[in-house]
């Protein structure tokens, strides 16, 4: 059914490991879906979307794809790398200021070839950059195809609707948890899990939204209509938590970092400090208030931004924890 939807570009499925050592020290039984592992540009969750905003560009003649976000984003990253692999060009607009140094995703962005602007916030509508950035390329004679933030609307949604497909055949049953940013990975989790026998929980990243669930209802009706579902939904059928916020979005915390290097050390699998280090972090809260039980099926999807540990200011607060182990003789 999405198949004539999208351009394959990605290896799926992707693998779905058992974690014995998590395992063994969380006292549940611990898998990852490796969405980390999606091929191009360093991988990631975006990459399923893209196969579906690709498409919908090329339907429409598009020679350059726009999208938005902070100037780390993961999804801007992508976005460059397949813009780069299918010959289009790319910008990403940022709201955020110059992190100080051409580092992490951006360094990746540029390496690709995509114009990065970083839109110091002032106020000013960041639709309205998006849309002097868009003339600029218009006025070169590009066709320009806009993304929206984290790549997630109806048709983004259709990467995560597959996923959910993918796990269905991997697992049969279980909890699925995963990092909530702009919501499209849950979403389409969340409708693709649909009657199945998999729960679903999405950890809040950051303070994005008023109110989350009342936004996850009102996106759920665009895409009921976009793919003509029959069923309704309620704010609590959206198990999200927000309280594992910790203070902020993209922000340096220990318990995060801790996570990080558990995953490391016990299974060599490198997690990011903006979303799944803090999504990791949030699960181990959950195994230690028994919110998750022992013994239970957890499958956490690894939805990627390894790059984000270069970012400045992330980097020097491993530095500061890490320096003791550098031995310079
Ligand atoms: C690494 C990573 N994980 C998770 C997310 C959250 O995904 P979504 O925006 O679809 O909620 C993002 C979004 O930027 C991300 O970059």
């Amino acid at each position: 059914m999405l198949e004539n939807k999208k351009v394959s570009f990605l290896h799926l499925p992707t693998p779905l490991e058992y974690l014995p050592n998590i395992s063994e020290s969380l006292g549940v039984e611990f898998y990852i879906k490796r969405d980390d592992l999606t091929g191009l540009g360093a991988g990631g969750n975006k990459l399923r979307k893209l196969e579906y905003f690709l498409k919908d560009a090329q339907d429409k003649e598009a020679t350059m794809l726009i999208t938005v976000g902070g100037a780390q984003t993961n999804h801007g990253r992508l976005t460059a790398a397949v813009a780069a692999k299918y010959g289009m060009k790319c910008a990403i607009v940022c709201d955020d200021e110059y992190p100080g140094e051409v580092s992490a995703n951006i360094l990746l962005d540029r390496i690709m070839g995509a114009e990065v602007v970083l839109h110091k916030p002032d106020g000013t509508e960041l639709m309205d950059v998006v849309e002097d950035v868009k003339k600029r390329y218009e006025a070169q004679g590009e066709k320009v195809y806009f993304i929206p933030m984290g790549g997630s609307n109806e048709v983004g949604e259709l990467g995560y609707y597959e996923c959910a497909q993918e796990l269905k055949k991997q697992c049969g049953n279980g909890h699925v948890i995963t990092a909530v940013g702009s919501m499209g990975t849950y979403m389409g989790l969340f409708c693709g899990l649909h009657g199945a026998d998999i729960s679903l929980t999405g950890i809040l990243i950051g303070p994005f939204y008023e109110d989350c669930k009342a936004y996850a209802v009102e996106y759920f009706g665009h895409i009921k209509e976009a793919m003509g579902l029959d069923y309704h939904v309620a704010e609590d059928d959206f198990d999200i938590r927000e309280e594992f916020i910790r203070g902020g979005y993209n922000n340096t915390n220990e318990e995060v970092r801790q996570a990080i290097y558990e995953m490391a050390r016990k299974e060599a699998i490198l997690l990011d400090p903006c979303y799944t280090g803090k999504t990791y972090a949030a699960i181990k809260d959950m195994v230690a208030s028994g919110d998750i039980k022992k013994g239970e099926k957890i499958i956490f999807i690894h939805t990627g931004g390894m790059p984000g540990l270069n970012t400045p200011h992330h980097r020097r607060a491993f530095e500061e924890e890490l320096m003791d182990g550098v031995t310079v003789i």
